[in-house]
């Protein structure tokens, strides 16, 4: 197993390894003692790992409840998040106890949102299950639910207060689920890791999860302990999510986050390219892994439909938007570009 500490505004570890759902209950008791434990999951989530977990809580002393809703995206909402908190609420939860996200990303940050609001904020462990949520969501504390007008337009900054990461649970995952998380894992190494890109073309990533997924979080506590509240360099994290996002907007986000993902690192990577800002080998070696994960490299809407999308972003900041691009593998920087230049930037990307 392997142990990553963060210093942010609450410290933590991030365990990453086989056999942790077993251990999480003696983990948790030996931070909050016997507290209660409110198990918060999707229902295929809890199908597969629910009764594993409980019994290694109640194992450990702890009283469990838990509050499982239907998986997908259109769950992260207000309705099943206020639904939480009633349950919260009526089970008699106190500050002394714990909310245990079972799942990914959705079950994550909704359950996390819960955390950082119910009675203003009960410790909270993250047990990701998907390996987007190993390397990206579990960890640096952003929480949120979806609005009608919006992804993660509602939501704190919120820290857990442990992390595992059970690479067990990724046995179970589905194809495109994996895809997604690899999508991710090539962002890291563009971003900072030419070692990461080089390991994860020779081998792949399912071959040695814990390895992959230390490294990542490694570079996440990083982005995080120097920025946690994404004012500046954590920024970094958004390559390929500008073009993204708008992506999976234009889509009505039947797009998986990844693959939307995969297409703006893609397109942006053209569009430096075609600027001189990096070469185009680098471009051509970033859409080469990408399709060798099974990942696509095009964006399939019309560039202005991407570009409205893009200026409607919550990360665009007025008359701007900062786009990550990269100068090298393992090398991206900050560009702050006025709005009214994003459809540029995405014709000189190839996109019609
Ligand atoms: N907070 C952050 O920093 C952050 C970062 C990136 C993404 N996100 C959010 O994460 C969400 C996407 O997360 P996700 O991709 O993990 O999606 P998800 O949570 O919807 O999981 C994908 C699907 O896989 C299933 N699943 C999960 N684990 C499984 C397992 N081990 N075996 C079999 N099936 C399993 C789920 O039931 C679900 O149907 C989005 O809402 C996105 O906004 C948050």
């Amino acid at each position: 197993m392997k142990t990553i500490r963060i210093e942010a505004s609450r410290c933590y570890d991030v365990g990453i390894g086989p056999g942790l759902l077993e251990a999480a209950g003696e983990r948790i008791a030996a931070l909050g003692g016997r507290v209660r434990a409110m198990v918060v999951s999707d229902d295929r989530v809890f199908r597969l790992y629910g009764a594993r977990l409980l019994d290694s809580l109640r194992r450990a002393g702890l009283e469990t409840a838990q509050f499982v809703f239907p998986h997908g995206e259109r769950e992260k909402n207000l309705t099943t998040y206020g639904a939480l908190l009633e349950t919260l609420c009526r089970e008699r939860f106190t500050r002394r106890d714990w909310i245990v996200a079972l799942g990914g990303g959705v079950v994550g940050d909704l359950a996390g949102f819960a955390a950082a609001t119910y009675q203003r904020g009960i410790p909270l462990a993250q047990l990701p299950t998907t390996l987007l949520a190993d390397v990206d969501s579990s960890v640096g504390g952003k929480t949120a639910v979806d609005l009608a007008g919006g992804k993660n337009q509602a939501g704190a900054f919120y820290q857990p207060s442990l992390v595992l990461c059970d690479t067990d649970c990724l046995a179970t995952l589905p194809a495109e689920e994996y895809r997604c998380g690899c999508a991710e894992i090539i962002k890291y190494a563009m971003i900072g890791s030419p070692e990461l890109f080089e390991d994860i073309s020779r081998t792949p990533v399912s071959s040695r999860y814990e390895d992959v997924i230390a490294a990542c979080v490694a570079m996440k506590r990083d982005y995080v302990q120097a920025d946690e509240f994404d004012t500046g360099k954590r920024m970094m994290l958004n390559f390929g999510h500008s073009f993204g996002h708008a992506a999976e907007a234009c889509s009505g986000y039947a797009l998986p986050h990844g693959e939307a993902v995969a297409m703006g690192m893609a397109v942006m990577s053209r569009s430096a390219a075609a600027a001189g800002i990096c070469t185009g080998e680098t471009a051509d070696r970033l859409i080469g892994l990408l399709n060798a994960y099974g990942l696509p490299s095009e964006l399939p809407y019309a560039a202005e439909a991407l570009a409205e999308a893009a200026r409607a972003d919550k990360k665009a900041a007025g008359d701007t938007l900062r786009l990550v691009v990269p100068e090298e593998v393992g090398r991206c920087r900050i560009e702050t570009v006025p709005v009214g230049d994003v459809l540029l930037w995405l014709r000189r990307g190839g996109v019609k």
